[in-house]
């Protein structure tokens, strides 16, 4: 089964197609970070902008590059939500076109199925139950995943989402959008320094906060002008990751799971995934990590998460879209 998939949620405008649920024919991204990094953060008008004006080579290429006619395909998938509206209105409006051009099944696709589903592209995903620690720019969430199309939510973040904090926190470092690579390349030239930020929530369910931290870290940064950026990008990192890996084990524990998978943008970071194998070895876990093309956003996971969708549920494939879509 050929499945087309469209992904314009944010600021990546991406077509992959996807034979089957795992194999990837092509993956075609285009980042929109040089538009949006010398305003701050992503701008909404822009992004859907540029989504208008990137899809249509985009989805030429990546049926080019799958070595695919349309007549090859067996149905368009695009993530309805959750995302910028008139950002996921371009996806969507692309997706209903060429559905009905090429009378195929359109199906809607959630965005944070999907990256749950980028596990399934691994050649050893992980097998059922497993506990999936979604981080990303806009989501940091704990879910206990039972089977296909069966998910649990069992934490959030009450505030900022992880890779928010990063963002946040390297904004006010100067260090542009989006921080986190930056944050994690200035952490690997840190000194020793150890600086005890808050980790807020720690021993409180599975719930996270980040905004305490956020604000504790300006405040150092204020009154402590001549540390290193590098000292202050190490420490931040390193108190996010060690929070995340407390909250993930805790819900291994309370669920009696013992496989944790990472996926999200934040899920890129070399040293989270170093420090996640290291200490579920340790813990007695197994652990499935991601390349990182396919912990950032991209269309390859839809097509992948559409497919299941297909298989496993009856789904409806009228697709509004859902800005505030949830698991
Ligand atoms: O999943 P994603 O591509 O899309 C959105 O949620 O929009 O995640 C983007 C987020 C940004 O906050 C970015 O700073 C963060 O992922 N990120 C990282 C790294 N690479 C991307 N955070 C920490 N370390 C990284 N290496």
């Amino acid at each position: 089964m050929y499945i087309l998939g469209i992904e314009s949620s944010c600021d990546e405008t991406a077509v992959a197609v996807v034979k089957d649920g795992n194999q990837v024919l092509s993956n075609c991204v285009y980042s929109q970070i040089n538009a949006h990094k010398t305003k701050g953060g992503v701008v909404p008008d822009l992004a859907s902008r540029l989504h208008c004006k990137h899809i249509n080579p985009l989805i030429e290429k990546s049926l080019h590059d799958a070595n695919l006619e349309w007549s090859n395909l067996d149905a368009i998938a695009v993530t309805q939500g959750p995302g910028l509206e008139a950002s996921l209105l371009v996806g969507i409006s692309a997706a209903k076109t060429l559905a009905h051009c090429c009378q195929l099944p359109l199906i809607p696709v959630n965005h944070l199925h999907g990256h749950i589903y980028a596990h399934f592209l691994s050649v050893t995903p992980p097998s059922f139950p497993f506990i999936t620690l979604l981080v990303s720019g806009g989501n940091t969430l704990l879910c206990l995943v039972k089977n296909h199309y069966d998910f649990d939510l069992i934490g959030a973040t009450r505030d900022d989402a992880a890779g928010e904090a990063f963002d946040k926190i390297g904004r006010y470092l100067g260090l542009g959008y989006p921080a986190g690579p930056k944050i994690e390349r200035l952490a690997n030239h840190a000194s020793d320094l150890k600086i005890p930020f808050p980790k807020p929530m720690l021993h409180d369910g599975l719930d996270f906060s980040f905004s305490g931290l956020k604000t504790a870290v300006m405040t150092y940064i204020d009154q402590n002008p001549d540390v290193a950026k590098e000292d202050i990008c190490s420490n931040v990192q390193s108190t996010i990751i060690e929070l995340l890996f407390h909250k993930s084990l805790s819900a291994c524990k309370q669920y009696d799971c013992f496989n944790l998978a990472i996926t999200g943008g934040v899920a890129a970071n070399q040293t989270l995934s170093t420090y996640f194998s290291d200490h579920c070895k340790t813990e007695g876990l197994s652990f499935f990590g991601l390349p990182r093309n396919l912990c950032t956003d991209n269309a390859a996971m839809i097509a992948t998460a559409a497919y299941y969708k297909a298989t496993f549920t009856t789904f409806n494939s009228s697709c509004e879209v859902n800005p505030s879509l949830t698991l």
